[in-house]
């Protein structure tokens, strides 16, 4: 709404729509040759398929389309969306469908009107470590945005979460850039084999809400390409991602719309990315020719900037030819896509199907990770058995709460959503008493009921009143820490009952250094979408062992993370966050990057390297061995990460670099092997503008998690 009004003043201040529009007249019948263009390398992998027969249908249409239809196609249709998408014009008469865009990042957008699977938020998928579950994820969601009548999908958001207060932080993946791009690369892939066009988004540098229409980002050049841009590489070059959006804020003084360095220097050129980008809604577009010229083909929803085109072309201050390179992108991604080969089409019964509601319920038991499970009398508080026990007591704000995430963009409107106390419930079966306490504080009568139960069960955490998207929605979190209630509440608890565990809720980390060591189980199940409740059971029961890990590290206090500034007109981003700021700084996290628990354990033995040494274009290969010692079936996920010895700049102390999983019954071991890219190891060299493989030695350091250096062995590139 407040972003709606925004948009009409900025709408009026752009002068007359058409203004020295070229339609119609002049153009009707004109003879006009539009460049010649030859495939590329990079268009081809765009293509999937040698595009020549694409490229040359391209030129054919720009040589019939008049300015103004080309001009047309380079702006969404209306501010408000239409039959339930938001728009771009195609040209029926010449073959072009145009583009029909939803958001997002967990599921078809409620702005479409049709209901749809609420999945487990990108910060839940993040926890899973499972790249293939999350290409099923994309291929699952890409149905149900063409069952809703769109074929592109606002998502996946990418910005690396460089503070767990950023309000938008469930909708990313992770704190780490290499981790986020194999989540990234896998559901850009899954929904594009689906025929729908993913847009990554937002480029670059989004991770403040509150200021996020104007803040400009300060960062060096080395930061940028090592810490905030690989993974939206690794979606052009690895997944052929068909768009990318660019973000509201300025980076280095520049509105990421205006900025040529990273639209056409970096994305364009370096990146070789063929398809097209199309700006953030509304308030994202910040120039008509300074905009096209700085690599922006589309600018959403509608035309504010865009519609001076007309003007602009027709005074000479921009040329046709530039105006058909965008073009030229936007047609090649309907094409190579095949969207001109199918009518859009809504189909109810393709959304919320029994499979993509399974799915959004393996995942969230997939992602729910396990903090703390002490033993109280001879066995652990989790899992519970469901033969021993009668009663559980089930309190906190978040246990009716429908935890589908925040009331943003990529906010979804399931039919129904499972809450943790109706799938405690539906698992206890009648069989085990569950009785739910609602409220912060306990009287007489709660606190005889909570006596008398085998196990408190407290559900909480924050919702969308806590966090969410800026503009529309609740913004950056005000702290890292439970409300003040909830604290109080689980203190309560936990001075009466020995068995309290705690569910917590939420997009990334919420501090528990002040009040976890009085509680005996701690899970974190962000918000984990339609089937969330019965996932959250189905741990809490043991029917699946966790193998949830963080995305993220939790630390004992905020102060202990860079500064979060969502106030000032400038910030600067540095080469250090997350788990690499805390190990420069030699702070210990509460809960580190990578960690979470299971019912059972591993051993991780016995590392071999493919080699001792490696090309600087070479792979590594590193093969380690894993046991469950455990008593119960369990997936560990290994994690690979890599220190630069003697390197000639600072370095992080290690880099999360590789990463894979395993799933072992008890007693049963296997092998697992790791790819590392030597390129992946390289450093941004400022003197020459490059990527360099430095000749050093690097050590591998195999754990599972990455403050457990279990294993190490060393290689050097040569
Ligand atoms: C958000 C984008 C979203 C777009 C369309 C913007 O406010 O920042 O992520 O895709 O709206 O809904």
């Amino acid at each position: 709404m407040v972003l709606a009004v925004l948009f009409v003043l900025a709408w009026a201040a752009c002068g007359e729509p058409g203004a020295g529009s070229l339609d119609g007249g002049p153009d009707a019948g004109r003879a006009y040759v539009p460049e010649p263009f030859e495939p590329t390398p990079a268009t081809i992998a765009y293509c999937a398929r040698d595009d020549a027969e694409v490229e040359a249908r391209i030129t054919a249409i720009l040589a019939q389309l008049t300015p103004a239809e080309k001009i047309r196609m380079m702006h969404g249709a209306s501010v408000a969306l239409v039959d339930g998408t938001w728009y771009v014009a195609g040209h029926e008469r010449l073959g072009v469908p145009g583009l029909r865009m939803l958001d997002g990042p967990r599921g078809v957008s409620s702005l479409s009107g049709r209901t749809a699977t609420a999945f487990p938020v990108g910060m839940m998928r993040g926890a899973t470590w499972d790249p293939a579950l999350e290409e099923r994820v994309g291929a699952a969601m890409a149905r149900e945005i063409r069952a809703a009548g769109a074929d592109t999908i606002l998502a996946p958001t990418i910005n690396l979460l460089r503070h767990p207060r950023w309000g938008r932080a469930q909708e990313t993946y992770s704190e780490d850039t290499h981790h986020l791009g194999e989540l990234a690369v896998a559901f850009v892939r899954g929904v594009q084999r689906e025929g729908v066009l993913a847009s990554a988004k937002h480029f670059a540098l989004n991770s403040i809400e509150n200021t996020r229409l104007h803040v400009d980002v300060r960062i060096d050049e080395r930061s940028l390409r090592e810490v905030y841009l690989p993974h939206f590489r690794r979606v052009v070059v690895d997944a052929r991602v068909a768009s990318i959006m660019s973000a509201y804020n300025s980076v280095n003084g520049l509105h990421c719309d205006l900025n040529h360095h990273l639209l056409t220097d970096i994305l364009k050129g370096d990146w070789q990315f063929a398809g097209f980008v199309e700006s953030d809604w509304i308030l994202g577009t910040h120039g008509d020719v300074e905009s096209v010229r700085a690599g922006l083909d589309i600018e959403m929803p509608a035309a504010s900037h865009f519609r001076r085109l007309h003007a602009a072309l027709a005074a000479g201050e921009i040329t046709e030819a530039e105006i058909d390179r965008s073009v030229r992108r936007i047609l090649r991604a309907q094409f190579c896509f095949g969207l001109d080969e199918r009518t859009p089409m809504v189909d109810d019964a393709q959304r919320e199907t029994p499979a993509h509601l399974a799915l959004a319920r393996e995942v969230a038991r997939r992602g729910i990770v396990l903090l703390k499970n002490e033993w109280v009398d001879g066995a652990p508080v989790l899992p519970l058995d469901a033969s021993s026990i009668d009663a559980i007591v089930v309190l906190g704000r978040n246990a009716t709460a429908e935890a589908i995430g925040d009331l943003g963009s990529s906010r979804v409107r399931p039919t129904d959503v499972v809450t943790a106390l109706e799938g405690i419930t539906a698992r206890a079966a009648g069989r085990i008493a569950v009785r739910h306490l609602p409220g912060s504080t306990l009287d007489a009568a709660g606190e005889a009921q909570l006596r008398a139960a085998d196990v408190a069960i407290v559900v909480t955490g924050l919702g969308a009143e806590d966090e969410g998207e800026g503009t529309v929605a609740a913004g950056d979190r005000t702290s890292l820490a439970l409300p003040e209630g909830e604290v109080s509440l689980i203190r309560a608890v936990s001075a009466i009952h020995p068995r309290v565990i705690v569910v917590l809720e939420g997009g990334a980390a919420i501090t528990s250094a002040d009040w976890d060591g009085d509680v005996q189980a701690l899970l974190f199940a962000f918000y984990p979408g339609s089937e969330g409740g019965h996932a959250i059971a189905e741990i809490l029961f043991g029917d699946a062992a966790p193998s949830g890990r963080l995305p993220f590290s939790v630390p004992v206090s905020e102060a202990d993370l860079p500064v979060f500034d969502n106030v000032s007109p400038q910030v600067t981003y540095g080469y250090f966050h997350g788990y690499r700021h805390l190990q420069h700084e030699g702070i210990a996290p509460h809960y580190p990057f990578g960690f979470g628990l299971s019912y059972t354990s591993f051993e991780l033995s016995d590392l071999r390297l493919s080699s001792d040494t490696v090309g600087p274009e070479g792979t590594l290969e590193a093969t380690v061995h894993v046991r469950n010692v455990g008593a119960v079936a369990g997936i560990e996920t290994v994690q690979l990460y890599i220190a630069a010895r003697g390197s000639a700049l600072e370095r992080a102390p290690r880099d999360l670099r590789a990463f894979g999983q395993i799933a072992l019954d008890p007693g049963e071991g296997g092998d697992l092997t790791l790819s590392v890219r030597a390129a992946d190891l390289a450093y941004w060299d400022v003197a020459t503008s490059r990527f360099v493989v430095e000749p050093i030695e690097y050590e591998v350091q195999v754990g599972r998690h990455s403050e457990d250096v279990a294993l190490v062995a060393s290689f050097r590139v040569e």
